[in-house]
């Protein structure tokens, strides 16, 4: 994916040059090569052909644990991260009318960092947080110190922050609890700024039968009732639960139910991702 000779003779070009010696400046190098590429570089570091670029880039997470964190993995799961990064900066400059360049980025549930590292392409002030142990472990591990923290299952208050632009979560609120959804929501608010976008991802009704394919009409009817009547549906995994609450499994909401709950933002905008199809982005400006 990565074999074109401008690609590699620009990544010679950042390689050679000894004082471009920090992450920022070989960021600054890369974007030159524009987001896919300049994605598809990090997506194959540590690479032996750069060997002093790659002692100052993050290194790529295995395939196991892309697979096992984001369900694909390789050029598939770059070019959705790279979809989802073009939708963000697209409905990122319908709402706001300003570029994402630059701007204060903060990944809620960031897992191992695929995009943090596909936000850097738009800004060096890209901060993430995630409650797992091993999620953060991973990140730190790769490279990703800075700004990279642990945060609460049922958060108060996030270990960053309190001004940012963009904000967002992808393939978190599909997997939270309604307690979790609510209280998450209502910290994330307070550390935007007014007329920051918060991007969330959403399931539609859809995703039960297409993804629990061994369940039973009744369990179908159960979820898909929740879904139309409450407008939120949640199977929670098998896991410890948290204050009482088992705060992860698989959930769908209607944008209505979100709105209802996300008091403090209004809608900004809708988006669908077309090569990962049961993501919804809702976009939420905060007031
Ligand atoms: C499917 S993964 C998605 C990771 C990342 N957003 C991505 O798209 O590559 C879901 C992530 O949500 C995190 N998570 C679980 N519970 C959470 C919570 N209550 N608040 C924030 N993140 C949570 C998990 O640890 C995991 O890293």
């Amino acid at each position: 994916m990565n074999n074109f000779e401008y690609i590699a003779e620009q990544l010679q070009k950042v390689e050679d040059a000894a004082d471009v010696d920090d992450r920022i400046a070989v960021y600054r190098e890369l974007r030159k090569l524009g987001i896919n590429d300049f994605l598809g570089t990090l997506w194959r570091m540590p690479a032996m052909e750069y060997p002093r670029i790659s002692g100052i880039l993050p290194s790529m997470a295995s395939i196991d644990v892309q697979s096992s964190w984001t369900g694909s993995s390789g050029p598939i799961l770059m070019n959705q991260s790279v979809s989802f990064a073009r939708a963000a900066t697209f409905n990122y400059a319908e709402i706001t009318g300003s570029s994402l360049k630059g701007k204060k980025i903060l990944d809620f549930g960031c897992g191992y960092g695929r995009l943090l590292r596909a936000f850097a392409y738009f800004s060096d002030d890209v901060h993430g947080v995630d409650p797992w142990t091993e999620s953060i472990r991973i990140c730190h591990e790769a490279g990703l110190k800075d700004n990279v923290s642990i945060s609460d299952y049922l958060p108060t208050s996030l270990p960053v922050p309190v001004n940012f632009d963009f904000v967002f979560a992808f393939s978190v609120f599909t997997h939270l609890s309604e307690r979790a959804t609510k209280q998450s929501l209502s910290t994330i608010r307070q550390h935007m700024r007014s007329g920051a976008v918060l991007c969330i991802t959403v399931r539609p009704i859809e995703y039960w039968r297409a993804v629990y394919r061994d369940k039973t009409e009744a369990f179908f009817e159960a979820v898909e009732h929740a879904h139309r009547s409450v407008g939120f549906a949640f199977v929670p995994h098998h896991r410890d639960a948290i204050d009482g609450d088992i705060t992860y499994g698989d959930t769908s909401m209607t944008i209505d139910y979100l709105l209802s709950i996300a008091t403090d933002f209004k809608l900004a905008s809708v988006d669908r991702s077309g090569d990962d199809e049961m993501q919804r982005y809702v976009y939420l400006k905060a007031i």
